[in-house]
């Protein structure tokens, strides 16, 4: 157990935990998950801003032990798709995952594995939204300001990436009259 992370004090306006390793992805990561293809060359070429960043809290690896990461989204839109993560399921499929919301506005699209039943739910402001194991899940910053959040998820989750760079999720969101809208891809 590492006991310089059982008590950490976590920045919601900046999305820092000073001394969490930060994982960055900026627009060249994202290759793959907008649907709207030429809009996200027009963008490459125009520049690789980050997108998002991740602080991740590993506090103890034992069964039945949690891990937390705070993310931060930045305010943006590749054509009418709003910045995004990668999304992913969790490499231990059962694993749930709480989020909840600290600063700024954004959506979770969820996409059930076994169904591909999609849902697309509010992560505000003390929002809290839940994860089932088995779910693909992206987040996405939909307001003008960083989107910061929690996710607290079991230690043994693990991420894989694979099916979604494989296959994308089904549905993708795109901004209609100044709202989220899920559309299929
Ligand atoms: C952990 C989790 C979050 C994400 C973060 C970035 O299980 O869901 O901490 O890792 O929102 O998203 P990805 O990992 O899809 O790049
Ligand atoms: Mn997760």
């Amino acid at each position: 157990m590492n006991n310089t992370l059982l008590s950490t004090h976590y920045n919601p306006t900046t999305g820092e935990i000073i001394g969490a390793p930060v994982v960055k992805r900026y627009l060249v990561d994202l290759r793959g998950c907008f649907a709207g293809g030429a809009a996200y060359a027009v963008a490459l070429a125009r520049g690789n801003p980050l997108l998002y960043s991740v602080a991740s809290v590993a506090p103890a690896d034992g069964e039945g032990d949690l891990h937390y990461g705070l993310g931060v989204i930045y305010p943006g839109k590749i054509g009418d798709e709003y910045y995004m993560t990668k999304g992913h399921l969790h490499a231990w499929r059962p694993a749930g995952e709480f989020y909840f919301g600290l600063r700024g506005a954004g959506v979770m699209l969820l996409e059930d594995e076994a169904t591909g039943a999609s849902r697309l739910l509010p992560l505000t402001v003390n929002a809290v939204v839940y994860v089932p194991g088995h779910t693909a899940h992206r987040t996405m910053n939909t307001g003008a300001e960083p989107l910061v959040y929690l996710g607290v998820y079991p230690a043994r989750a693990g991420h894989d990436y694979g099916v979604i760079a494989e296959r994308n999720f089904r549905m993708c969101v795109v901004e209609r009259d100044g709202l989220p809208v899920m559309i299929k891809r």
